[in-house]
């Protein structure tokens, strides 16, 4: 995908269904060859810089290992050990970056410091996560979704739970893939209703239909996968039992999935609470695909990598 050459990659809002399905189509290619053994080395001596404020096992291990596998670098910046945690300007570590490395992925907590970051950065910002969005994850989605369906089109998507990153990513991502996507949360809890119009606005170009809801009944009925995700993201630890009383009724058990379609599958970015936002029987038993997804990780972000540096 050369066309996406020196862009950013924050937020699916910021690409079209075609950008979106040549990506899926090439992380599908690099998965195979992977498989396969067959060197594909297009990032030999470029190196990935990747700022991490917050925990990670997924991203920061798949963009670490998928750079090796491209044949270049990667190295991990702790918000603690570089000067950003003593108040070196954002400004200033995209332009000292810059002049070192040939991208930079970040994972921080407010979105606008990785749009600042980006305006300032000479090289391609990639979000790893963000508190409003989280991008690579439901790139590595839409791939899981495409895998086992075969298509994405007219599939229906169903996210019970928090309205946070994940809900806002999908919403964003289903909608432009022309997949039918409802959301339920607890009252307190909706997803950005800017967000929210955008998904709407991408339905509508593409065929789908945006559902926001209180009712998880009404989410997960037709749906061909059920999402969900934790109930206290990175950040919110103070609130964790506020919200575990006003998430009561959003669990993703076994009596929930019963009402999707048959076949339905279950999704979830993890790291997962078993007994909070879904129950075990659900999430290690033969629906769950969330190991896949965890994988796809890998896959589509040297599809991002690949294309961006
Ligand atoms: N899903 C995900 O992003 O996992 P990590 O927090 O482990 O990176
Ligand atoms: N919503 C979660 C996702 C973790 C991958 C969080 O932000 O902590």
């Amino acid at each position: 995908a050369e066309e996406l050459q020196g862009r950013h990659f924050l937020t699916l809002a910021d690409f079209s269904q075609d950008e979106l399905t040549s990506l899926l189509a090439f992380a599908k290619d690099l998965k195979q060859w992977q498989k396969q053994g067959k060197p594909y080395r297009p990032l030999v001596g470029k190196t990935l810089g990747m700022i991490f404020a917050k925990s990670s096992t997924r991203t920061r291990v798949s963009f670490e290992v998928g750079m090796f596998q491209l044949g270049g670098h990667a190295l991990f910046l702790g918000k603690n050990d570089i000067q950003l945690g003593r108040g070196e300007t954002i400004p200033d570590t995209a332009r000292v970056l810059s002049r070192y490395v040939d991208g930079i992925m970040i994972r921080t907590y407010a979105h606008t410091d990785v749009v600042e970051l980006a305006r300032y950065a000479s090289v391609p910002v990639i979000n790893g996560l963000t508190d409003a969005f989280h991008p690579c994850q439901v790139l590595a989605d839409l791939l899981t979704l495409k895998e086992h369906f075969g298509q994405l089109k007219g599939l229906k998507l169903a996210y019970v739970g928090d309205g946070n990153n994940m809900a806002h990513s999908l919403l964003l991502g289903a909608a432009k893939m022309g997949i039918h996507v409802a959301v339920a949360t607890p009252s307190g809890y909706e997803p950005d209703g800017d967000i929210v119009r955008d998904s709407e606005q991408a339905a509508r170009e593409n065929g789908s239909r945006v559902t926001v809801t209180h009712d998880p009944h009404e989410a997960v009925k037709g749906a061909d996968a059920v999402y969900t995700d934790v109930w206290a993201s990175m950040g919110q630890e103070a609130e964790a039992s506020e919200r575990r009383k006003a998430f009561q009724g959003y669990q993703v058990n076994g009596e929930l999935m019963a009402e999707a379609k048959d076949g339905a599958i279950f999704l979830h970015c993890l790291p997962a609470h078993r007994g909070e936002e879904v129950t075990a029987d659900v999430i290690d038993g033969p629906q769950s695909v969330v190991v896949n997804q965890a994988e796809n990780r890998l896959h589509v972000q040297k599809a991002i990598l690949a294309s961006l540096l």
